[in-house]
């Protein structure tokens, strides 16, 4: 007889009910909340295992595995999920600000770590990403998003119990701790890749193996070469098994076959394992990559939303304050599909990224204006991480739709902005480095630090000041916008202090290949000591993020998601209003190297007719006269209508 959804949910509820864990005094609260998540997750579950005979096993085992996390939670973070429900989670905090480091970079490990929380404080940091620290494989392993053990550290940075003191000592100072979650792919000397290789048929099923390179061929055909310099194709070639593995990104990283319940299981585990160290939110890396099917692109399908909505719902059955943060570098339309309160309720926003450079080097804000006009709105209750730079290259993924109705043409634009941001383009300022060039196609990435790519690395050759004073504005703009525009910005740590593009990795056998490691910087004692002088650039630039991080603490308008873009009746000039409570925040950013006057009339217009406070300087901001933006300039400026006359 066939199984139907219905009847599998029945004898799934009175399996559950019946069970009786008379020992364990946390099966009546899991028992509550399983019976609200049990229809949704097996739905979900149902309609991509339905069919298999082995799901009602994998099920009952999946539940099972989920409740024993459950109790093993730690109080701590038992406390921490009471007060921080997925609905009224740190997303919705304007208070927030992130920011994110390799612990071997930034500190030497979990130890070194912990002693730099007084520096995060200054900062206003409350939301900690630790770039991955799992063991990996010791010569190549892209960054650590080759895991071999998501159970283990690498052990240069300490151990798993350092790790879990760290996340304590961080909640102590108001800090989250932020972890990635590489569930796409593990490394092929995770155990059971070794399984796989040693021929057991269990643990090859965890993977996508093929025998017969048609196979292969057959679904290369529509997919698109993630790091061409570095090979070409998806599959990779395992002599000791003869066959072909599907890696989507490097030859080490295997991808998992999700269509096998078990690894849905089995990575389920070390899900729940990974938050009951102490993780409040979880970097899904490369999500859009999960799910594959012959003849698409094996990109954004819908199964892939089913897996996060199953893993959310297991979540909330085990470690219900966790929330998701998405890793989707693809089209804007596909970006918004994983953003759901019951999906992921942050995402990074690589769209104003990219869109923000876009501007820096045109000039022109139309493309940015439209953007946050038509993309920034999200469901309620989830919101966006933004951010300038990260450990990753900047790919121009702006939507070509988007860039066609300003009659901008997406393929010749891309060159554009690859020139220029190689430096190559008359008038640049950045100093750039390419990243995956692909001569197929043409297309590139860039990698770069965000002073460097702002231009202070030119300026400083140059021995110009002006260019220098330019270059620092423009860095401090693009980070005000990221602070300002509604959601959690994002500090890649180095930028606090305009770190400068480190070609040492060219000396490093291990990253010659790879130039994002030219952004990645490590801790550096020289300029932490320039920090506090604001006379050096270092301490101009640390100061003003210091200040933004202030100011979101101080007004409720930068937890508001929404804003309204005006016309800044100049190309270069991008304006928006933030309103709450009475006060209204006008954002306004000149992102040309000329001064530019806005007329008294548009100010009037954008302040309401009141007087504003620029709240980055304090400076009085009068409607009825004309103001002068300096080159790359930006303001805060604040008009409070609550305020007493
Ligand atoms: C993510 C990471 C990137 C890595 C890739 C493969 O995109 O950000 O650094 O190379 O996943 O894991
Ligand atoms: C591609 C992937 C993205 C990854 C990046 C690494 O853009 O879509 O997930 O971060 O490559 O370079």
């Amino acid at each position: 007889m066939k199984r139907t959804l219905a009847c599998f949910l029945e004898q799934c509820q009175e399996r559950w009910t019946a069970r009786r864990m008379p020992d364990s005094t946390f099966w009546p609260d899991f028992s509550t909340r399983l019976e609200v998540e049990l229809p949704r997750l097996i739905e979900l579950l149902w309609s991509l295992y339905g069919e298999r005979p082995d799901f009602a096993f994998q099920f009952e085992e999946l539940i099972a595995e989920t409740f024993t996390a459950f109790c093993s939670r730690p109080a701590r973070l038992r406390e921490y999920d009471r007060k921080h429900p997925p609905e009224s989670g740190l997303q919705l905090d304007g208070r927030q600000v992130g920011a994110v480091a390799y612990a071997g970079r930034f500190a030497k490990g979990f130890k070194g770590l912990a002693d730099r929380i007084p520096y995060l404080k200054e900062l206003g940091i409350s939301y900690l990403h630790l770039m991955p620290f799992f063991l990996a494989p010791e010569k190549e392993n892209d960054g650590g998003y080759a895991v071999s053990s998501y159970r283990e550290t690498d052990p240069a940075l300490g151990s798993m119990t350092d790790l879990e003191n760290l996340s304590a000592q961080l909640a102590q100072a108001g800090m989250a701790l932020v972890v990635d979650f590489i569930f796409n792919h593990t490394s092929n000397e995770h155990e059971w890749a070794l399984k796989a290789k040693d021929g057991q048929p269990r643990f090859q099923d965890f993977y996508y193996l093929f025998a017969d390179q048609a196979e292969t061929v057959a679904y290369q055909a529509h997919l698109r070469d993630i790091f061409p310099e570095h090979r070409k194709g998806s599959f990779t070639w395992d002599a000791g098994m003869a066959r072909w593995v599907w890696t989507s990104f490097n030859s080490f990283q295997w991808d998992l076959n999700y269509r096998n319940p078990e690894v849905f299981r089995a990575m389920a585990a070390e899900m729940t394992g990974l938050a009951n160290r102490g993780v409040s939110v979880l970097r899904l890396d490369a999500v859009a990559f999960i799910w594959k099917q012959a003849g698409t692109s094996c990109e954004n399908l819908p199964q892939a939303h089913t897996i996060i909505r199953a893993f959310q719902s297991l979540a909330r059955l085990a470690c219900p304050g966790l929330l998701f943060k998405s890793e989707a570098i693809v089209h804007p339309d596909d970006i918004a599909k994983y953003i759901d309160l019951r999906e992921c309720q942050l995402s990074y926003n690589p769209l104003l990224m990219a869109e923000l450079w876009e501007a820096a080097a045109t000039k022109d804000v139309r493309l940015l204006a439209a953007s946050l006009a038509k993309r920034h709105h999200l469901p309620s209750g989830c919101a966006w991480v933004n951010y300038v730079r990260c450990h990753d290259d900047i790919g121009w993924t702006f939507a070509d739709e988007d860039a066609a109705e300003l009659g901008i043409k997406g393929a010749d634009h891309r060159s554009f902005l690859n020139e220029f941001y190689l430096g190559r383009f008359p008038g640049s300022f950045s100093r750039g480095v390419s990243f995956q060039y692909n001569p197929l196609n043409g297309d590139r990435r860039i990698c770069g630090t965000a002073a460097s790519l702002a231009g202070l690395e030119r300026a400083l050759e140059e021995g110009s000041a002006t260019m220098l004073e330019t270059a620092l504005r423009r860095l401090q703009l693009l980070y005000g916008i990221v602070y300002s525009v509604g959601g959690l910005p994002l500090l890649y740590l180095g930028d606090e202090v305009a770190a400068l593009n480190d070609y040492g990795y060219l000396q490093d056998p291990a990253h010659a290949a790879d130039s994002r490691w030219v952004h990645r910087p490590r801790w550096s004692e020289s300029l932490y000591k320039q920090r506090l002088d604001a006379n050096s650039v270092a301490g101009r630039m640390f100061q003003c993020l210091r200040r933004y991080a202030q100011l979101r603490r101080s007004y409720k308008l930068f937890a508001v998601q929404s804003l309204a873009v005006l016309d800044g009746g100049n190309k270069a000039i991008l304006a928006y209003h933030k309103q709450a409570e009475g006060q209204l925040l006008t954002v306004l950013g000149n992102f040309s190297e000329e001064p530019v006057i806005i007329p008294a009339v548009r100010l009037a217009d954008f302040l309401g007719g009141a007087q504003g406070a620029n709240l980055l300087d304090g400076r009085i901001v009068l409607p009825h006269e004309d103001l002068a933006l300096e080159p790359c300039e930006l303001l805060w400026i604040l008009v409070d209508f609550t305020a007493s006359e």
